[in-house]
């Protein structure tokens, strides 16, 4: 529980339930990038057309030995945050597979059913490329106090305690550890840009 100062003398507001999103910043990414990329390009090229238009590629990056100094990293950022959450045990990557956006592609809002954390990881994008935004576990707000309506989010009225979703823009190099549960969604790719490419893990 996180105790908050409202700047008022007779009230005390106190946080609880939060929701714990994990960020950290891969120090050998500009280093180990180019050959994963490489790695990535060739495991996508042997993957069956049945895959179609599909920015997803099933592949166990958690397993492949060509990213072993980066896998290493990821799951000691994980062990990092389940023991911040107090979890009694560690958990260990069950799937992995890498998304290659291109234009045009998105992910529709989705959970990782099944599982108990899930990583992504940012191995090539532009920073004003498509975010990711996940929406806040509590349930829909239908009476909201702002107003908030299916064609007006009046994002500018919430404040730090009422947002509904948070994004984060795709920086190079960047993990982000959550709750499988946490429903998220990556919008449209924009165009002109180099391809997007995340490699993402799921734990139990
Ligand atoms: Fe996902």
């Amino acid at each position: 529980m996180y105790k908050f100062n409202s700047g008022y003398s007779e009230l005390q507001v106190d946080a609880w339930f939060p929701t714990l999103i994990g960020v950290s910043f891969y120090k050998d990414h500009k280093k180990d990038a180019p050959n994963i990329i490489k790695k990535l390009k060739t495991v996508k090229s042997k993957c069956p057309k049945s895959i179609g238009e599909s920015s997803f590629f099933l592949h166990p990056c958690h397993k492949d030995k060509e990213l072993k100094n980066l896998n290493s990293w990821i799951q000691k950022r994980i062990d990092e945050y389940t023991n911040f959450y107090g979890f009694p045990k560690k958990v260990k990557p069950v799937e992995s597979w890498f998304h290659w956006y291109k234009e045009n592609n998105y992910n529709d809002a989705h959970v990782h059913l099944g599982r108990t954390i899930s990583a992504i990881y940012y191995l090539q994008s532009d920073l004003e490329d498509s975010r990711v935004v996940f929406h806040s576990p509590v349930p829909v707000d239908m009476k909201n106090p702002f107003g908030i309506t299916a064609n007006d989010s009046k994002e500018y009225l919430q404040k730090d305690h009422s947002f509904t979703e948070c994004f984060y823009k795709p920086v190079e190099g960047m993990l982000l550890i959550f709750r499988s549960y946490l429903l998220h969604k990556v919008e449209l790719k924009k165009n002109k840009l180099k391809d997007r490419i995340i490699i993402s893990w799921d734990l139990d």
